[in-house]
């Protein structure tokens, strides 16, 4: 609980004074009906018009600040409960935006939507049902108790009866709802997950007709939840009918009990409207409570969901960093002996044992067959995962010695799976660097070989992608981002996999504008292509996880039987498909 009062502290008066002005209401409804009686009792018994219109106008007074205390509860309530949500919606944001890479693999992008949306919405209304409730539930059950004592003590204890085997009743509906509710809320997380999936991968599902197969994914899911939730609103549909029966029963008592009173002479008829008025409010409060109670146990449900995400520890932080102020100046990169898995628990390495030194300036090309590594093994560079084992030095300074801001904004990243947001491309690019000016901005894209293309379509730079990117082919997009990653102008660039949809005479092009704009940047190129790296300085050659080959092109034709054989096979390839003149293009 104590984790949540700095939701609350800004927003105390609201908190306070919501549940206090709803105390009004019950004043109101515990005075209205004695007021009534009186009118029967005494007004109407005694044809005494003016004492009749004196206590209406009481009675409408009464109605008036009632209204105004209940408007204003009202209003109180959803302020403290809104800002409330909205605070912690904001920690949770925070929280989600500082998780390393292993914390996102660990919860679905579904799960922490529902958890962003959905449980705190949950949250924040049963929080707005507590500070209306809170007071006035149990202020109208007391108040109403004590007024129908004060009025009849011999009928009052007919609601002492009640009570008890009414509170039975809701303890037992409660016992059974909780667990029924948490069931629920897992089965929504389940249904968004799936929804999330299907709508972000449309298009691979289409592509793949498996249309039809997501849909009953989708139509499990959705009748699953449809069968969770009706299992646990059963048992709030049943509490319905108990009151009611209980409310039936006991007026019932009331009037056979009270009737013969009335005759006898020793009750007032005025005091049985207000007396089944006053048992009607007891049952209400009591339904109200369990009520208040039943919700309670989704937001207990909600909150512990929110809780998991407050609480991941993010294992990827500079908190203990050595060298905070250190930037980024070089570009030199080493790996001292770097070991590497993504499952800690005796899986196999994904990376084993990797050194390799690289100087400002230079050019890497890293290459292996697909899952050897070197998507991993870059990452280690901005430190988007750490090492288990070994050492990775930028500028001859631990990674995990610099603020994660100062060594991020020192890597540029070209990301395999990369994205463009929507917006227009100049927005996009300047997400590199906020302060580009649109001469900047064509220049990077210039280097990219982005240039031309923006400049065919209608609106240029403003053109509006669609999210994702959706509307620009797959070689445009990764010329986009790697202008993107230029604006940074950082001292290391890493792509990765880059240009594997980029013709080559263009990726060619690419190449030769990083060697006069970005001279003194090291670069680290990805590729599946061997052209795209022959005339790196340093070709590092993965193989599950380890190096099996470092060099030149021409020393690992001569040395590094692994990289021969891709050579060849690539060749090969290229024979067949009677692109030869390419390659030695590209060779000349
Ligand atoms: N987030 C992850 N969680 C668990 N395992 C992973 C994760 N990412 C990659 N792996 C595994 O690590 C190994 C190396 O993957 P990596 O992405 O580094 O390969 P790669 O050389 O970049 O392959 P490609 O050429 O296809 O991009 C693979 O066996 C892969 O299954
Ligand atoms: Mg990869």
């Amino acid at each position: 609980m104590k984790k949540y009062w700095k939701y609350v502290k800004p927003y105390l008066p609201a908190f306070i004074i919501g549940p206090i002005l709803m105390i009004t209401e019950v004043i109101g409804e515990v005075l209205l009906p004695s007021l009534m009686a009186d009118i029967i009792n005494i007004g109407a018994a005694n044809q005494d018009v003016p004492y009749i219109i004196g206590r209406g106008i009481i009675m409408v007074l009464t109605a008036v600040v009632m209204m105004i205390g209940g408007v204003g509860g009202a209003y109180f309530s959803a302020k403290a409960s809104i800002s409330f949500a909205a605070d912690l919606r904001e920690d949770v944001f925070k929280k989600v935006q500082q998780f390393s890479f292993s914390n996102i693999d660990t919860f679905s992008t579904g799960s922490l939507v529902t958890r962003l949306t959905n449980d705190i919405t949950q949250v924040q209304n049963v929080l707005m049902m507590m500070l209306r409730l809170m007071l006035r539930a149990p202020g109208m059950l007391i108040g109403a108790v004590i007024m129908a004592f004060v009025m009849n003590a011999s009928l009052a204890t007919i609601i002492l009866i009640v009570i008890p085997l009414l509170g039975l009743a809701i303890a037992c509906v409660i016992r059974v709802g909780f667990p029924r509710f948490d069931t629920m809320q897992k089965k929504i997380d389940r249904l968004n997950s799936t929804v999330q999936e299907a709508l972000t991968n449309v298009r691979v599902i289409k592509s793949f007709v498996r249309g039809s197969y997501e849909e009953e994914r989708f139509q499990e899911s959705n009748r699953d939840l449809k069968e969770a939730s009706l299992h646990a609103f059963r048992v709030v549909i049943l509490m319905m009918p108990i009151m009611m029966l209980a409310m039936n029963v006991t007026t019932l008592a009331v009037v056979w009990f009270g009737g013969k009173q009335i005759l006898a002479g020793s009750m007032p008829v005025g005091d049985l409207t207000a007396f089944t008025t006053y048992i009607v409010q007891v049952l209400m409060s009591l339904m109200m409570l369990a009520m208040v109670l039943l919700q309670s146990s989704r937001a207990v449900a909600s909150l512990k969901r929110i809780n998991e995400v407050l609480h991941t520890e993010i294992d990827l932080t500079d908190e203990k960093a050595a060298r905070k102020d250190a930037e980024v100046t070089n570009g030199k990169i080493e790996f001292k002996n770097v070991s590497f898995r993504y499952y800690k628990n005796n899986h196999e390495k994904v990376l084993d044992d990797i050194s390799f030194v690289v100087e400002p300036g230079q050019t890497v090309g890293i290459i292996g067959s697909t899952g050897s590594g070197k998507t991993t093994l870059v990452q280690m560079i901005p430190r988007l995962y750490d090492v288990d084992d070994g050492q990775v030095l930028v500028d001859d300074i631990d990674v995990r010695d610099y603020s994660l801001k100062h060594l991020r904004n020192g890597v540029g990243m070209v990301l395999q799976k990369n994205v463009l947001f929507s917006g227009t491309i100049l927005e996009n690019l300047q997400w590199g660097d906020e302060e580009a000016g649109e001469e900047q901005v064509m220049e990077a894209a210039r280097a990219a070989q982005a240039d031309d293309f923006v400049k065919s379509f209608t609106d240029g730079y403003e053109t509006e992608l669609g999210q994702g990117g959706v509307n620009v082919s797959g070689g445009q997009k990764q010329r986009l981002c790697i202008a993107r990653a230029l604006l940074k102008k950082p001292k290391i660039l890493i792509l990765d996999d880059s240009t594997s949809a980029v013709d080559t005479a263009t990726e060619k092009r690419i190449r030769e504008s990083f060697g006069t704009t970005l001279k003194d940047t090291t670069k680290l190129i990805i590729a599946q292509r061997i052209t795209s790296v022959m005339d790196s300085d340093l070709i590092l050659v993965l193989e599950e996880g380890r190096i099996a080959g470092m060099g030149k092109h021409e020393d690992l034709m001569s040395a590094c039987i692994p990289y021969q054989e891709i050579y060849n096979s690539q060749m090969e390839a290229a024979k067949e498909a009677g692109a030869l003149q390419n390659v030695k293009e590209v060779q000349a």
